[in-house]
């Protein structure tokens, strides 16, 4: 059999859902390896998203997503989709906290997208989830007051069943939350305080993105792009550098590390109270970590992952990419370094979630093959009610042999027990097979009883696949709407 047939006929046999043949058919075949290449290209920074400020002092960004073509690796061209004149990703969008913010996203793309805010806090209309689409040609216009904790937070589309195709043609970006709380990490964007949006991609004989040969955890592929750079590297010149990782990646998940202990500073929803030295981060799809890497006058450090197993087991690991290990991203620092103050001890003061009061709602949620309590996405049903503002202890339990997690819109977590417990902010969570994770889960300050919020895992096949709920989040007296207009731009 030749390498691509053979990918091809796993790729068919996985698709069915026979992962246990992966044990079998040995480990590296489930997936693509990622291949290290010596590093070649400077790293690429997204530009910072331009902005105006209108007559009501709202700070205006303009965001077109359109087809383009990029070039990866050399003498190849792939077609790509991108936010803001970029072919592929898409600018950073860096918000204060306190200002109103208009984000008018424009569609230029050939079939109907969304673009949510994940990690925002904000109204479930301007969400941008699968109730806010956008068809071809048009504009729809999205404006929230920013009233949340410094953080790393992302935008991509979000369109009912075609999520994962639509990211994996290039659409991602990032958005910085930025507060008044002085903190004395590295800030200059770009320069010591970086972002590194990884992701992966495998490509076909002509340099188009292969979108063909995914397996039962997504699409999974032999080549790591970071900010759409492959094998780079970054000149660094200080003694510090802060890196904003966000794992954009469909469904592949890292453990990333330097070799040495990193300073761990933030999570999905912000900075932790107090810096934590850690050997590594484990990011699966969606999540964000910041960490300070000390850096030495000329030694090279190499940022890699490494293998983990995502708490599975029989080739199941190996399936969703976590017997690779690989290169991402080599830090060159200068001769010279120009110092950079040490990291706080106290990062945040924020407090952390108040335990609900005894007795008070539990939910819960199973994850199973593709599925949550059973069911299917529905985007005409209300799964959940949640009442504005609350508190809740929310438990995730996977039954199923693959590794998943979940991610909440409009919501900030705190994990209250098992590897990821603390308090971390977080809104997307890893959720081993055989393991629950309980949570406190706060909903924003927003109610609507007509237009929900998404609840689902953020492999992004899975995703598309049904594995998503909705939620209402309503206020005192507010009568939850009993089923949901789909496919209605609510705007
Ligand atoms: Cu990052 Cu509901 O998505
Ligand atoms: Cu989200
Ligand atoms: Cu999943």
């Amino acid at each position: 059999m030749s390498p691509l047939s053979r990918r091809s006929f796993l790729g068919a046999t996985l698709a069915a859902g026979a992962v246990a043949g992966l044990a079998a058919a040995g480990c590296s075949t489930g997936a693509p390896p990622v291949r290290s290449r010596p590093p070649a290209r400077p790293l690429a920074i997204p530009p910072l998203a331009p902005s105006s400020t209108d007559a009501g002092g709202r700070r205006v960004f303009a965001l077109t997503a359109a087809p383009g073509t990029s070039t990866f690796l050399d003498g190849l061209a792939t077609p790509t989709w991108g936010y803001g004149g970029l072919p592929f990703g898409g600018p950073t969008l860096r918000v204060r906290r306190g200002e109103e913010v208009v984000v008018r996203v424009t569609n230029r793309l050939p079939e109907t997208t969304t673009t949510h805010w994940h990690g925002m806090t904000l109204p479930a209309r301007m969400d941008g989830g699968p109730h806010q689409p956008i068809a071809p040609g048009a504009t729809w216009e999205a404006s929230w007051r920013v009233d949340q904790p410094a953080a790393t937070l992302w935008y991509h589309p979000h369109p009912h069943g075609a999520t994962e195709r639509h990211v994996h043609r290039g659409l991602s970006g990032l958005v910085l939350v930025v507060d008044d709380v002085p903190v004395a990490l590295p800030d200059r964007y770009g320069v010591d305080d970086v972002p590194v949006v990884l992701t992966d991609r495998s490509f076909t004989r002509d340099g188009a993105f292969d979108e063909q040969h995914r397996n039962a955890v997504g699409l999974l592929g032999d080549t790591v792009l970071v900010n759409g750079t492959v094998a780079p590297y970054l000149d660094v010149r200080t003694t510090r550098v802060r890196l904003r990782v966000l794992n954009a990646s469909p469904a592949r998940s890292y453990r990333i590390g330097v070799g040495s202990p990193v300073t761990l500073v933030g999570t999905d929803g912000g900075l932790l109270p107090a810096p934590r030295v850690v050997d590594d981060v484990l990011l699966t799809p969606g999540e964000r970590a910041e960490i300070v890497v000390d850096c030495t006058p000329g030694r090279r450090t190499v940022l890699r992952s490494r293998p983990d197993d995502l708490g599975a087991v029989n080739g199941v690991a190996a399936a969703a990419g976590g017997a690779d290990a690989f290169d991402l991203l080599e830090l060159r620092p200068a001769e010279r370094l120009s110092p950079s103050p040490a990291v706080p001890a106290v990062l945040s003061r924020e407090a952390p979630l108040a335990a609900p009061a005894e007795g008070s709602t539990v939910r819960r949620f199973v994850l199973s093959n593709n599925r949550i309590n059973g069911l299917a996405m529905d985007t005409t049903r209300v799964d959940e009610v949640v009442p504005v503002g609350a508190t809740e202890t929310w438990e995730f339990t996977n039954r199923h042999t693959q590794p998943h997690n979940i991610h909440v819109h409009d919501a900030r977590l705190q994990v209250l027990d098992g590897p990821a417990a603390g308090r971390a902010w977080k809104d997307t969570v890893a959720v081993a097979p055989g393991t629950t994770v309980r949570a406190l889960v706060r909903v924003g300050p927003y109610a609507d009883p007509e237009v929900p919020y998404m609840l689902h895992c953020h492999l992004l096949r899975h995703e598309d696949d049904g594995m998503m709920l909705q939620f209402l989040v309503v206020g005192p007296g507010q009568r939850p709407a009993t089923t949901i207009a789909a496919g209605h731009d609510h705007g």
